[in-house]
């Protein structure tokens, strides 16, 4: 009998929940920025940032958006951060919805292949990147639950919203959807 998978929806910092892997919306340098990559960088600490050097070096300089690289969590409250890059929002007719999907999507495959359990996800792109939050969490939202059961290690993956606006969206959305393969808690 298959474990039903979870996804759950909390209000909180990202930077205070336990799970296996961390999401965090990057910048392309990987070498930190402000909003949750700061916040990230400064909490995870040296151990981390050094890795994250060490990758920004590989691969050149800069991540493309959509893809996702995984480090050690230093500091925080977990075993991997899962590194990101989200689009920046121009006007919809540059890839944002597909970079976007793909951002969520590569983290899951990056969490799956490194025997992740649980993950948490930021709103991605929705801060200093502006994209649109109602479209944003139904991206979220929709390339979750379609792809999740083809994840055989992940078990539980949690939107961390830290603002009220995010929440309340994300909120409207789970609230009327209905799973059966998936149980959906709201905190
Ligand atoms: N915990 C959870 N979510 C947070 C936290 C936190 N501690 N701090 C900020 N957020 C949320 C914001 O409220 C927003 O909903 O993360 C979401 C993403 O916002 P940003 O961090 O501004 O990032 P994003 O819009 O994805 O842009 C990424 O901004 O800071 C730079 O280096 C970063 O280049 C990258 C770009």
């Amino acid at each position: 009998m298959s474990l039903l998978k979870k996804i759950t929806l909390v209000q909180d910092d990202i930077t205070k929940f336990t799970v296996n892997a961390i999401v965090n919306s990057a910048n392309k340098s990987l070498l930190g920025g402000g909003g949750v990559d700061y916040i990230i960088h400064k909490k995870a600490g040296a151990e981390m940032q050094k890795e994250c050097r060490r990758i920004h070096d590989e691969i050149g300089g800069s991540l493309p958006n959509g893809h996702a690289v995984a480090t050690t969590a230093g500091n925080l409250p977990a075993q991997f951060i899962i590194h990101t890059v989200g689009p920046r929002w121009l006007d919809g007719s540059k890839n944002e919805a597909e970079d976007l999907c793909n951002a969520y999507l590569n983290s899951l495959v990056k969490a799956n292949d490194i025997l992740a359990k649980s993950i948490s996800f930021p709103n991605i792109s929705t801060g200093v990147y502006n994209y649109p939050k109602q479209e944003a969490a139904e991206i979220a939202i929709g390339t979750v639950l379609s792809s999740l059961p083809n994840f055989e290690h992940i078990e539980h993956v949690y939107f961390i919203c830290y603002d009220q606006e995010n929440y309340n969206i994300y909120k409207s959305i789970l609230t009327n959807l209905d799973d059966p393969k998936i149980q959906i808690n709201i905190i």
